[in-house]
């Protein structure tokens, strides 16, 4: 059964009118490796430790900026919400298509609360803690192409053509501010778009992007402001010491308009400067370690990398499937090819290479938690292939072949053949992600042996179920599991509510 929404009530929460505030044990585990009569032996104690958890139930008036605000997902986000907003419908040829939020955790995705007479119940995701009305978010942000976002929809040929029609009106007068371009960056293809660009130098570019941040929020009367990089993959940035590696190296790199600094970079840099979350989207370096130092310096919430949407979804998934089932994938072979302009831009070999290194490393979480399957070290292959083929568009084909190991040397293949129709499931990826760091810049948690609240780390592990290749802070396990990454996201927002994280285990019918 589905209810729209509950109210915990329990000693351990308490709602005031600004605040929730929860009490919340949670349950862990410390291991021990010591050495017992000359042989080394792991002992696990189960550990509870207290938490606190402050949530601030206002919910401001939200800003986003999207940095590519013309481009693909960025047309289609904005229209997609202004299409729920107004209430449209549209003719296809199958039937009156309504607007929705399919494809978004937030607003289209349910958790389980309880059972009530034999039977489960659920409730929308977004029901678990106060979260921002997607339609009351004012969308603003840069773009090296001036086109309006009526027009930019058009090119973008994702949605029905009926659907444009009725939204035109609502975007033509939506226009993108100048942004940052460097040729260097992206690839070559991409030069003809920048007709809309800031002039000077890196430091003149970042000091623009500060004044665009102000002027946007005094303009549209918003109180918090977050900004996502949906604009093209990047090809990666050298770390080199003494340019980027500290803050202090990359802020006097900066005055001295050293070439190695991306624009991603420097609209990032910006956003910490002014304690704005700054979320990247694409799969580029973008978060150098001096700009990591800085945003944990200032407390700014960063959060990234790439937007984890078709085919790695689906790899997060299988294979965490497979090698729990004690199945031993050997070879992961992935082609993908598609006709969008973020097609073109990856069919230059530098940019290709960053998405090359973010799809990469996405199941090696998978494969270390199974010793049984692989020998330390033992990695199954995995290549990962993309091709530009202009005719099928923002309808993105990703083909994927899986060849596992099974029961007494046999061999197990399977072979997936997946249409992604790219913008349509990054849009709702994309609002997730606003909607989430905005939500967590209003938590604060301290276990009972810490005296202050505080916010979360500033890099933003809480969004890598939205991320191909999750920023986690140094030192923090990346987690790339699908399903765990939904579960540490839903449990920490229980938690606030004071809820028990669901574990399934329902024992009350056992
Ligand atoms: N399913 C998906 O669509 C998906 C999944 C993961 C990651 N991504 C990443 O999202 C990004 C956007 O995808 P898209 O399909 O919307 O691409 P797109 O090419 O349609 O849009 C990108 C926009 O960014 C603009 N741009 C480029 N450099 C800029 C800069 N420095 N400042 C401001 N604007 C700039 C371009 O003019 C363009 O309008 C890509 O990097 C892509 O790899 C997309």
């Amino acid at each position: 059964m589905f209810i729209d929404g509950f109210k915990v009530e329990s000693p351990n929460v308490n709602y005031t009118e600004n605040e929730i505030h929860s009490v919340y044990d949670y349950q862990t585990t410390e291991l021990v490796h010591e050495n017992k009569n000359g042989a080394f032996q792991w002992t696990v104690k189960p550990k509870t430790v207290k938490y606190e958890f402050k949530t601030d139930t206002h919910l401001p008036k939200l800003g986003v900026m999207l940095v590519g605000w013309g481009g693909n997902n960025g047309s289609t986000l904005t229209a997609g919400i202004i299409a729920n907003r107004e209430g449209i419908s549209w003719a296809t040829k199958e039937k009156v298509q309504q607007a929705n939020y399919f494809g978004s955790l937030t607003q289209a995705s349910s958790i389980r609360v309880g059972s009530f007479n034999g039977e489960e119940i659920y409730a929308p995701f977004k029901s678990l803690l106060p979260m921002v009305n997607p339609e009351e978010i004012v969308f603003g942000g840069w773009d090296i192409s001036d086109m309006n976002l009526a027009d930019a929809m058009g090119r973008a040929k994702v949605l029905d053509i009926d659907l444009q029609k009725q939204l035109r009106p609502f975007m033509e007068h939506l226009v993108p501010l100048p942004g940052i371009f460097d040729p260097d960056f992206i690839a070559a293809n991409q030069g003809s778009r920048a007709n809309h660009v800031i002039k000077g130098t890196k430091k003149q570019q970042l000091e623009q992007v500060i004044n665009d941040i102000r002027e946007f929020k005094e303009r549209s009367k918003v109180e918090k402001v977050v900004v996502l990089w949906t604009a093209n993959t990047e090809r990666y940035s050298d770390v080199v010491v003494g340019l980027n590696d500290t803050t202090e190296n990359l802020m006097s790199s900066l005055e001295k308009d050293e070439a190695e600094i991306s624009p991603s970079t420097l609209y990032a840099i910006a956003c910490v400067l002014e304690n704005v979350p700054f979320i990247n989207g694409s799969p580029q370096n973008t978060f150098v370690p001096g700009l990591i130092e800085l945003a944990i310096e200032r407390n700014c919430l960063i959060g990234g990398d790439d937007f984890k949407s078709g085919q790695t979804k689906m790899k997060s998934v299988l294979v965490d499937f497979l090698v729990g089932a004690g199945i031993k994938p050997t070879s992961i072979v992935s082609y993908n090819h598609l006709g969008n302009n973020d097609g073109m831009n990856l069919s230059a070999p530098q940019t290709f290479r960053s998405k090359e290194i973010s799809k990469s490393n996405v199941v090696d979480d998978m494969v270390a938690s199974n010793g049984i399957l692989y020998e330390p070290g033992e990695h199954p292959d995995h290549v990962v292939v993309i091709k530009y083929v202009p005719y099928v568009g923002d309808s993105k084909r990703a083909m994927d072949e899986y060849t596992s190991e099974i029961f007494m040397g046999g061999t197990n293949t399977i072979v997936m053949h997946n249409t992604c129709e790219d913008s349509l499931l990054a849009a709702p990826i994309i609002l997730d992600l606003v909607l989430l760091a905005e939500l967590t810049t209003r938590i604060k948690f301290k276990s009972e042996n810490e005296g202050k609240f505080h916010s979360f780390h500033p890099v933003a592990t809480l969004l890598s179920y939205l991320s191909k290749a999750p920023l986690v802070p140094p030192g923090t396990p990346v987690v790339n599991a699908l399903s765990k990454q939904r579960a540490m996201l839903e449990n920490v927002l229980r938690a606030c509510v004071g809820l028990a994280p669901e574990n399934n285990m329902i024992l009350e019918y056992k």
